[in-house]
Order: structure tokens, then sequence, then C-alpha cells
């Protein structure tokens, strides 16, 4: 299964993403997670994503290009993959295209999850992130079953520097003006799934195996 799970900042696409990855067996590629990682390691790349992650720009396409192109090379993505926050561009939707021709592989589906701003807004706003291994809580719809501790890995949760409100709104302003243009792309090569993302984690699953046909 090769899939993009799309949509605003907020929408579910981490959440979607790891239930996905796991009932596939195939790697979750996050390219928020990757850049999120080099931050804390403090290497230059890091240092670099950082000046537009905080301020809830987008980092420049041939950067985020590259991880990807890289990442897509390695084995473990030869049964398929997920990717989660990537295409983000126009740009970076034809570059996929093309390392994908390369690779001889093509993609599944896309799945979009639609959700309205004032509920993404409430997502992100109460969202904990695992330190270690990047998995998502919120403290009402997911919470960890031990305070502040990572159920998956024993981990340390702690609130994403750019899930402050001012910088959600500049999140989701980036996303209609340079993302959702890639919806076009998509739907244009019949790939495009939309899914009703304002439903319960549980609920969402369901209608994404639904779409992609699997039970
Ligand atoms: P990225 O990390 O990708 O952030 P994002 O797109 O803003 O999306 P989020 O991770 O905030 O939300 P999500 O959709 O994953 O939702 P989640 O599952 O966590 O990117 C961060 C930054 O990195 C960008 O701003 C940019 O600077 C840079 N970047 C990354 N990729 C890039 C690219 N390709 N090009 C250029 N720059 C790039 O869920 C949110 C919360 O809601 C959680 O608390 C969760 O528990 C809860 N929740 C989830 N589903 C439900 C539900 N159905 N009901 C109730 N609660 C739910
Ligand atoms: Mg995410
Ligand atoms: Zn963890």
């Amino acid at each position: 299964m090769r899939l993009i799970i799309f949509g605003p900042p907020g929408a579910g696409k981490g959440t979607q993403a790891q239930l996905l990855a796991n009932k596939f067996g195939i790697p979750q590629i996050a390219t928020g997670d990757i850049l999120r990682e080099a931050v804390k390691e403090g290497t230059d790349l890091g240092k670099m994503a950082k000046t537009y992650m905080d301020r809830g720009q987008l980092v420049p396409d041939e950067v985020v290009i590259g991880i990807v192109e890289e990442r897509l090379r390695r084995p473990d993505c030869a049964k398929g993959f997920i990717l989660d926050g990537f295409p983000r561009t126009v740009k970076q939707a034809e570059a996929l295209e093309n390392m994908l021709k390369k690779l001889g592989v093509k993609l599944d589906a896309v799945v979009n999850l639609e959700v309205d701003e004032e509920e993404v807004v409430k997502r992100i706003t109460l969202r904990r992130t695992c330190r270690n291994c990047g998995a998502v809580y919120h403290l009402v719809f997911n919470p960890p079953k031990k305070e502040d501790v990572c159920d998956r890995c024993g981990g340390p949760l702690y609130q994403r520097e750019d899930d402050r409100e001012e910088t959600v709104r500049n999140r989701l302003k980036v996303y209609r003006e340079q993302t959702e243009p890639v919806l076009k792309f998509y739907e244009a090569r019949g790939l495009l799934r939309n899914i009703n993302g304002n439903l319960s984690i549980d609920q969402v699953f369901q209608e994404v195996l639904k779409a992609l046909g699997v039970q």
C-alpha cells in the first residue's frame, strides 16, 4: 500500500498514519517528525528548519524533497509506505511523481482528512507529542495511560513549539495558500479520497479503510 495522508494542521494525519502503518506493517514517513528530530539533534538541517517551523512557514521545497527522496530509497519502503505531511506544495507533488516513476511504483490513494477549522484549533492546543518517538496524544480525546508519559515507548510528552494558537493560525493560512492546491493535482489523477475527519479517531479510521477498500 502506497498512501499519502493529506489535510490541514491538526487534521489527524499523524494519528491515522500511525494506525495505518501498524495495520499494514509499512513505515510512516512524516516530514514534520523528521525535521523535528533534526531540530532536537541540533544539526545544520535542524537549525535551518527551525527558523521556518517556529513561524509556521514551510521549509524550502528542495530541502524536504531531498529528505523524502533519500527516505523512499530505503529497503523498508519496498512493500509500501505512508507519507504524512508530504507533499505540501505542487512542486513537491511533481517531485514525488518523478521519484515514484524512477522507483517504478505507483500511489494507491491520497486520503484527504477534511476537518473544520475550529475543530483543528481545539485538537492542536491540547495535543501532546512524544519527544522520543513522535507518537501523538490529546489530553481529552486520546489521553496517555500515564500523565506525561508515552504509552508506546515510555518517553516524555511535550507541547510542540508551533502549537501556540498564533502559530497555528499562520499554519492554517499557509495550508490554504500553498498546500490546498495540491488536492487538484491528485483529483486530476483520480487518486483523491475525501474523508470526513471531524468524527472520532476510530470512526475516521473505519472511513479511511472503507475508502481504501480494506476491512
Ligand atoms: P507537521 O508536523 O506535518 O504538522 P502539520 O501538518 O501542521 O500537522 P500536525 O502534525 O500539526 O497535525 P496532524 O494532522 O498530524 O494531526 P495529529 O494526528 O497530530 O509539520 C510541521 C512543520 O514542519 C510545518 O509547519 C513546516 O514548517 C514543516 N514541514 C513539514 N512537512 C513539510 C513539507 N512537506 N514541506 C515543507 N515544510 C514541511 O492530531 C492532532 C491532535 O488531535 C492530536 O492531539 C490528536 O490526538 C487529536 N486527534 C486526532 N484525530 C482526532 C479525532 N478524530 N478526534 C479527536 N481528536 C483527534
Ligand atoms: Mg502530524
Ligand atoms: Zn514515544
